[in-house]
């Protein structure tokens, strides 16, 4: 298992691209392996979560060819849905829950039948939201744990029934899951959310010729439809831009300039957040939706050290930036005066439990948090002292307490960050390439 090792940062500057975006690269696989015609897309994430959907679709039957360079690229030859083949072998997903619960919805529009896992944590998570509202749209479908969990067995039928389905949590997985299998539906499948989820998938369904309809109430999909072939450039991933934006807030005299990250407003709740912090964040070049980015706004965004001062995240907001907490408690540690979460229980159910386990790696390093059932209270303010942290095997949580340990005196260890390589390869050299001291050690 390797471990990150990080010494203070007095210079933390530069200009860095990070890797494209993970939910868009997801859905630019499926919606390419249903499609009929080449698919290319340019800038896909090359990283552990997307290459488990991509293998998924070529287990499927769908040719695919993966450039690594100049620029990561995939060309996606599909031949439309009718001629996806049942699956030799199970579907690992290893710890990628967007693989998991948007290939359950796709796969309940199949005639076949496919198994489906992944690693531990990813078994772990909870999979009835996506199991009932597919089986009242026609498919059977078994899971592990009490009907709960994966493995699950999905035995698809073409065509489904459509249904008005009202989501029990804001996620955007769930909602995906069913606008792909309503895309294999006869009727108009209507979908409701407590809150606006993000968006990718309504987006980018019309680049690969389908119709949906998006109003206040919902989002609504009226099938059966085909899937014609699109050339998709990945926008830079916010929810990665996040560590280098956070870690120049908090970093003295730091500056760092990311180019063309997507600024999709259903995602920068962080951004907002920061704002209301005091944090000095800039959006340069703003560029609307354009088809050319998957219908995705995208701007180049910079990050100068400043006072940071506590913030109350709840509600509605905190599904826009649900990823981010773990790097929002960063900065609140770091903020004067308290900073409370309310409202993110669905954070208990990530790749790890994030509220129970950056309670437990901030105080580590000195901060002050009390943990809620939906959230946190951080006594801010704190002088950061390095120490010796885990990732509890989640990508998201390795990467804030390695941002932490560039504002901690003295080192900062991070055991078990290989999970890095599920959302953000390359992390320790972007932030070396900006100055910082930080150091991957092998076993
Ligand atoms: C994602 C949706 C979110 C998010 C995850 C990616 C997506 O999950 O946490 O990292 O690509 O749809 P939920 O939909 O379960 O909230």
């Amino acid at each position: 298992m390797s471990r990150l090792l990080i010494r203070p940062t007095a210079r933390l500057a530069g200009e860095v691209a990070v890797p494209g975006d993970k939910s868009i690269t997801h859905r630019a696989i499926l919606l390419a392996a249903l499609a009929e015609g080449r698919t290319v897309i340019t800038g896909y994430l090359p990283a552990d979560d997307c290459l488990r959907s991509l293998a998924a679709v070529e287990a499927l039957g769908v040719p695919v060819v993966k450039e690594d360079s100049p620029r990561p690229r995939l060309r996606i030859d599909g031949m439309g849905a009718d001629a996806l083949k049942e699956p030799a072998a199970l579907l690992d997903l290893g710890n990628s829950g967007t693989s998991l619960r948007l290939l359950t919805g796709l796969l309940a529009g199949l005639p076949f039948v496919s198994v489906l896992t992944g690693d531990a944590s990813l078994r772990r998570r909870p999979m009835r939201r996506v199991i009932d509202p597919l089986r009242r749209m026609g498919a059977e479908l078994f899971a592990w744990g009490g009907g709960e969990r994966a493995p699950l067995v999905v035995q698809g039928r073409r065509p489904l029934n459509a249904i008005d389905a009202e989501l029990p949590v804001a996620s955007a997985q769930l909602k995906s899951a069913l606008l792909l299998a309503a895309l294999s539906a006869e009727g108009t499948t209507r979908i409701m959310e407590p809150a606006r989820s993000r968006d990718h998938t309504e987006r980018m369904l019309p680049q690969f010729g389908a119709r949906v309809t998006v109003e206040e109430s919902g989002v609504s999909l009226t099938g059966p439809q085909r899937l014609r072939g699109a050339e998709i450039t990945v926008p830079g991933d916010l929810s990665s831009a996040a560590f280098p934006l956070v870690a120049a807030a908090i970093v003295p005299s730091a500056s760092v300039r990311i180019p063309a990250v997507g600024i999709n407003p259903t995602r920068t709740g962080l951004l907002e957040l920061l704002a209301s912090m005091g944090a000095k964040i800039g959006m340069e070049q703003p560029r609307g939706a354009s088809s050319a980015f998957g219908g995705e706004p995208v701007a180049d965004l910079t990050s100068q050290a400043a006072g940071l001062r506590g913030v109350t995240a709840s509600g509605s907001q905190i599904v826009t930036m649900i990823d981010e907490f773990p790097i929002l408690c960063v900065a609140a540690a770091v903020a004067k005066g308290e900073t409370v979460v309310r409202d993110a229980q669905e954070l208990r159910v990530k790749e790890s439990d994030r509220i129970a386990v950056m309670a437990a790696e901030l105080r580590k390093l000195g901060v002050g948090v009390e943990e809620l059932p939906d959230g946190v209270r951080i006594a801010g303010g704190a002088s950061l002292r390095g120490a010796a942290c885990h990732s509890h095997g989640d990508h998201r949580i390795a990467m804030a307490l390695a941002v932490a340990g560039l504002a901690a005196q003295g080192e900062t260890m991070i055991e078990d960050v290989d999970c890095i390589e599920t959302s953000f390869p390359g992390f320790a050299d972007l932030f070396r390439r900006l100055g910082a001291d930080i150091t991957l050690e092998a076993d």
